[in-house]
């Protein structure tokens, strides 16, 4: 039986067509059965009508807390018989409930070798801090920021002169082969 995987996004959402697009060729054996977004407007929601993937698509403003918008995220995920939740540009903390339903089954991934540079704007921030070698993490969610257990890394060295932009098109570019691996990895081996 194929796995049923639910992707979180809430911007350009290229991670979630990198994995779209695996499912499809046949590399990723795996339904991406759900787009779950807090942005209802981002670009990643004309992603999956482009591919008919259903979308859960909230506005957290309009519930009184995370616990209660994370109820409803996992009703919609028991629904769609979710296995592995798969972050990809989704900038929220995952609270508890989240957590506590779907233990070891939330990865996210980080474009910095974590634990150096968690949180927003990281490759920005190591390519001012001047590091050499830059990369990108595959982990376990927990409750922290970006702290969670680590499945895999890809790292390249910065060319002379290569600038911030480059930079991140190699960053974006290694994501986009290494999170369908690691998803396949994850669910059928
Ligand atoms: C990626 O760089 C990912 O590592 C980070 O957010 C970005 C999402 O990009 N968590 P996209 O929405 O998949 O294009």
């Amino acid at each position: 039986m194929m796995k049923n995987i639910a992707v979180f996004a809430s911007g350009f959402g290229s991670n979630f067509e990198a994995i779209i697009e695996a499912a499809n060729n046949g590399t990723l054996h795996a339904n991406i059965a759900l787009l779950v977004v807090d942005k209802p407007a981002c670009y990643a929601v004309e992603r999956a009508h482009n591919h008919n993937i259903p979308v859960f698509a909230f506005n957290p403003k309009d519930y009184d807390s995370k616990e209660a918008y994370e109820k409803e995220i996992v009703k919609q995920l028991h629904a769609y018989q979710i296995d592995l939740v798969a972050l990809a540009g989704y900038m929220r903390l995952v609270g508890s409930v989240l957590l506590e339903n779907y233990a070891h089954r939330i990865i996210n991934i980080h474009p910095a070798l974590l634990p150096s540079f968690p949180g927003t704007h990281s490759i920005e921030k190591a390519y001012n801090h001047g590091v050499k070698v830059f990369g990108i993490t595959i982990h376990y969610v927990d409750a922290g920021m970006d702290t969670g257990p680590i499945i895999d890394q890809e790292s390249f060295k910065k060319k002379e002169g290569e600038s911030v932009e480059e930079v991140e098109t190699r960053i974006h570019q290694l994501e986009h082969q290494l999170y369908p691996k690691v998803l396949e990895r994850i669910l059928n081996h």
